[in-house]
């Protein structure tokens, strides 16, 4: 089962699924890594791990549509069984949304439906949460809408931050990651017209 990331951030997520296929618990191989961030964490642990990666930074390229295709392309060349964003902080062009439709997952750090976007840790304190957490859910062309596999939930402590919201979510966000990857690779959860759909 071929796995492709992409991620702009430190790469923890991708990480935590290197570890989890190394310890023999994810049927699933790390086919590319991709990133819009030469200089990020995450192509780092790909180059450390000998991992086959790409970066294309937008601002060499003309347009969105550019630099989407040109990415999507070197996504398309490993032949990913199932694409899985982890902290890749650019939004995907409907286009790429489609062609690669039922395939591309996503993880966000809220509890989805609630704070969509950016700086979802400060929205959640801002808005006086008692609970937050991440959601794994498909792609789709509106940002962060897609249907939800699954969550994480922590409670918001008093006097938590954004930081300490993220430090403590983090581990948990690595947990949820691997085990919808984990469900999907096992075929017992499959994206069907845009819903998921459970076996056994
Ligand atoms: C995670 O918090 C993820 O939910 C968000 O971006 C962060 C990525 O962290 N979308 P990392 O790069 O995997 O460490």
């Amino acid at each position: 089962y071929r796995l492709a990331v992409l991620a702009s951030g430190r790469g923890s997520n991708l990480q935590a699924l290197l570890d989890a296929i190394a310890a023999g618990a994810l049927p699933a191989r790390v086919a590319g890594v991709f990133s819009d961030k030469p200089a990020c964490g995450a192509i780092a642990i790909a180059r450390e791990n000998g991992l086959h990666h790409v970066a294309l930074r937008p601002r060499d390229f003309a347009d969105r549509a550019a630099h989407d295709d040109a990415l999507f392309s070197a996504v398309a060349d490993v032949q990913p069984d199932l694409i899985v964003c982890a902290g890749y902080l650019r939004i995907i062009t409907e286009a790429t949304v489609r062609r690669f439709e039922d395939r591309m997952i996503n993880l966000h750090p809220s509890l989805l439906p609630r704070h969509k976007g950016l700086d979802t840790h400060a929205a959640a304190l801002a808005a006086g949460d008692a609970e937050h957490g991440a959601s794994v859910h498909a792609v789709v062309p509106a940002l962060d809408d897609g249907p939800v596999l699954a969550q994480a939930r922590i409670p918001v402590l008093a006097g938590d931050t954004p930081d300490a919201l993220a430090g403590r979510l983090r581990p948990r966000e690595h947990a949820l990651l691997v085990a919808c990857v984990d469900a999907i690779a096992r075929g017992r959860a499959r994206l069907r017209d845009g819903c998921w759909a459970f076996d056994g």
